[in-house]
């Protein structure tokens, strides 16, 4: 196969910006030709210039989602990168516990949730030390551009490779049942957490103020714009006294002066500087 011309590379590069803000930048251009090839050839077209030409021609808006969904990278595990995890469970939700009145509902966002293992990770963890909250007033929600990805991740049916990828033993035995060479999580589980679709980069739907955002490993993809006006609305959601996790390469520093990144356990959470 032909390699791609500046042309289309660039036509992808900006399609690509323009419907999901991720920025492709030169370097990261080998990902349009590794990603989509194969997306070629399984939608029949002789070769990936055929396939951009369609797309030029506005061939279908199944393609174009295709194609966002194939360049789009969905990486994730459960309790990825653990520390975040450890956090929650020991200082952020007792914190919030001791703040908050009974009865009043806490909330958590997973902005980007991917297939689900982030918001599911949560919701085990607060079922497994947190049976009060879990039995009262508690509101999950998971968010992500891709309407395939929270498909699957609203089924909760995970391989094993993606099992064995941070999820503890006793918490497979308690909360998936095996159905045929894969895991499901049980309804319980799988019922705590509401998955709605979104795209950070547009205007956000409506939702409630937030005990606790995480949004991790997802503005690493966009340009500093996005990241600086997804930042602000993310001041604007958040509880005064709230907590933001972000991924292990990402930070607030240089782009939003609100929020005060601090050290807590083996993790950085931030945190909106004013009241508390
Ligand atoms: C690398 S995954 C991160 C998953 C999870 N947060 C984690 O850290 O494991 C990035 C996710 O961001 C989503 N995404 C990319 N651009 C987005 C946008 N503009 N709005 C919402 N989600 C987006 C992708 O669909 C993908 O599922």
């Amino acid at each position: 196969m032909n390699a791609l011309n500046l042309n289309d590379i660039n036509y992808i590069r900006e399609l690509v910006r323009r419907h999901t803000a991720i920025v492709l930048e030169p370097d990261k251009a080998y990902l349009i030709e590794t990603r989509l090839t194969p997306l070629a050839q399984q939608t029949g077209f002789a070769s990936l210039q055929e396939l951009i030409a369609a797309l030029r021609r506005n061939a279908g808006h199944d393609l174009l989602t295709r194609v966002l969904e194939a360049i789009t990278t969905h990486e994730t595990s459960f309790f990825r990168d653990i520390h975040p995890f450890e956090t929650l469970k020991t200082q952020v939700l007792p914190d919030l516990m001791a703040r908050r009145q009974p009865g009043q509902t806490l909330t958590v966002w997973c902005a980007a949730c991917s297939s689900g293992q982030e918001p599911f990770s949560v919701a085990m963890l607060l079922h497994e030390h947190f049976p009060t909250l879990v039995r009262g007033r508690l509101r999950v929600i998971a968010t992500d551009l891709s309407s395939t990805i929270l498909a699957r991740a609203r089924e909760g049916l995970y391989s094993q490779i993606e099992i064995n990828r941070g999820l503890p033993a006793a918490l497979l035995t308690k909360y998936f049942d095996k159905q045929g060479l894969r895991w499901q999580l049980k309804p319980d589980i799988r019922r705590m957490v509401e998955f709605q679709q979104g795209n950070l980069a547009e205007p956000w739907p409506l939702l409630p103020p937030m005990d606790i955002v995480f949004m991790r490993n997802v503005l690493i993809y966009f340009g500093l714009e996005t990241k600086k006006s997804i930042l602000s609305k993310v001041r604007g959601i958040l509880k005064p006294d709230g907590y933001l996790f972000l991924g292990t390469s990402e930070t607030t520093l240089n782009l939003d002066a609100a929020f005060e990144p601090i050290s807590m356990g083996k993790t950085l959470c931030y945190r909106l500087r004013s009241v508390r």
